[in-house]
């Protein structure tokens, strides 16, 4: 999920499911996994569900009973993406007649029934809120029926299941601490495919994050589309819990954990949250603050309901409070109507926020959303591909004069893994989230230890260690 600088950076990322459950007598199941990281962790509770159903799992497509992709919508490239793999299984289909073809997630949820008419490539449908009924989805499949639940719910948050570790180094883990979103920013399509929003109990998303400490476990990410938005009442004695509190309590876990959180939404962020960043060493200087876009009206058509002062306002209080502190973005370039001096806003406030990394995006329209139904997408593709090349361009520049900033300077760095390009190295993340690379000496996985910065890549820091941490 490392790659920069490119138009699908979070989006479309193929995961296998590493481990296997054993057991030979069981049906073997293949899924991979598309989109943002609440989708990996999506797959990560669909493993479990499917676990306990006498189903093991597979990374050899060829041998697989059952296959699902877990699916996102975001843009229509990662819907394309979708499309292409799936006739690469009719493929697969052709010389195992009895195979079963899922689709899950964000992509099965907007298409829903039509996704069974079109090519006949699919054989289950199956919306984000719906896992739990999988196992009756498939029998109804083996009875020879086509199956489909995308059913929203105002309540399912899988607080109970306990996911099934995917695609792990080990050190880091992505909880889900809420689902579904509000706010009806008028290009997205996520309120569509992920229904309302509604927070997990504070002491199921404890509780997961105490024990994958005690399994070795040093990093969680608490996931949600609005993190900021995170509320949740103790039905039994009224205790409330807003996010700053909820960070509190998983920071408390222990102080070897680090917690880090995304994404934040620059309404909502409050000076409460900044504070208890700062109280807590184990909670990480590093914030994804989207802006999408420079320009207060773009920003009103967006449905953003902030402004570019309201958003400078935001960076100024995370420099105030959390000094060093890194800030990332997400970038949408040629938004409906958007003129070229809006664009301009857009890098001028990419400069003014001094992001370390940008994720950029085409402004793609999704059917149904405010943007699709009330404005033309008017901005030709040439235009749009040249803003986001400059967005692209400034942002590396960013980048690169942020690592500058770095070099001389000595981080905390959790120890992830050996270093891709030498086994002589490791690496690991410092507080802001730069992947640091340094000789290892005697340094484990899952370590705490203080690098020295002397150099860059384009995207990676370049140390050494210069004290074993705690
Ligand atoms: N909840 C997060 C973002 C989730 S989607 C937030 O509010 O920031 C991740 C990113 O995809 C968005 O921030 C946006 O930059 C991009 N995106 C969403 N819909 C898009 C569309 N229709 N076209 C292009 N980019 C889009
Ligand atoms: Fe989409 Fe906006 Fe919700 Fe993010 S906050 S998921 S961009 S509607
Ligand atoms: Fe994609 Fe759904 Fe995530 S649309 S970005 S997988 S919430």
């Amino acid at each position: 999920m490392q790659e920069k600088y490119i138009d699908e950076a979070r989006q479309g990322e193929v995961m296998e499911l590493p481990i296997n459950f054993g057991d030979e007598q069981k049906r073997k199941l293949y899924i991979e996994s598309y989109g943002c990281a609440m989708n990996f962790s999506d797959t990560e509770i669909v493993a479990s569900i499917m676990s306990g159903n006498n189903f093991t799992t597979t990374r050899n497509v060829e041998e697989a009973d059952v296959v699902f992709l877990n699916t996102c919508a975001i843009r229509d490239n990662a819907e394309q993406r979708v499309w292409g793999r799936l006739r690469e299984l009719k493929l697969v289909k052709k010389n195992n007649p009895d195979l079963i073809v899922g689709v899950l997630g964000c992509m099965a949820e907007r298409l829903k029934t039509s996704l069974l008419e079109s090519e006949q490539l699919v054989d289950l449908v199956v919306g984000p809120d719906a896992y739990r009924d999988l196992p009756n989805l498939i029998n109804k499949v083996d009875s020879g029926q086509k199956a489909v639940n995308v059913l929203l719910s105002r309540e399912e948050t899988y607080a109970d299941i306990s996911p099934v570790r995917l695609s792990t180094n080990g050190i880091s883990a992505f909880i889900s601490i809420m689902r579904g979103c509000d706010n009806m920013c008028s290009f997205c399509v996520v309120p569509f495919t992920r229904g309302r929003e509604r927070s997990r109990d504070f002491d199921s998303i404890v509780n997961e994050a105490r024990l994958l400490f005690e399994d070795g476990y040093r990093e969680v990410t608490l996931l949600g589309q609005n993190v900021d938005s995170y509320k949740y009442t103790n039905e039994s004695n009224g205790e409330f819990c807003n996010f700053a509190n909820l960070l509190e309590k998983v920071a408390l876990v222990n102080p070897l954990l680090r917690i880090r959180f995304s994404t934040s939404h620059p309404k909502d962020i409050t000076d409460e949250v900044l504070h208890t960043i700062v109280k807590y060493e184990n909670i990480c200087n590093y914030i994804h603050l989207p802006v999408q876009s420079g320009n207060s009206r773009i920003l009103k058509l967006m449905n953003r309901t902030y402004t570019r002062e309201w958003y400078i306002d935001s960076i100024n209080a995370i420099r105030k409070i959390v000094p060093g502190c890194g800030i990332s973005s997400d970038v949408i370039s040629g938004f409906c109507s958007e003129t070229e001096e809006e664009h301009k806003d857009t890098l001028s406030i990419m400069q003014y926020s001094q992001y370390d990394y940008s994720y950029t995006f085409k402004y793609s329209e999704r059917p149904g959303t405010l943007a699709a139904r009330n404005y033309k997408d008017d901005i030709p593709e040439e235009i749009k591909n040249r803003r986001l090349s400059e967005i692209i361009m400034l942002q590396r520049e960013l980048s690169h004069q942020s690592n500058k900033r770095d070099e001389g300077k000595t981080f905390r760095v959790l120890v992830e893994a050996v270093s891709k390009k030498s086994t002589d190295d490791m690496c690991g993340r410092n507080d802001q989230n730069k992947m640091i690379v340094f000789p290892k000496q005697n340094a484990k996985k899952g370590d705490y230890v203080y690098v020295k910065v002397h150099g860059c890549t384009s995207a990676t820091l370049l140390g050494e260690i210069v004290e074993k941490g705690s």
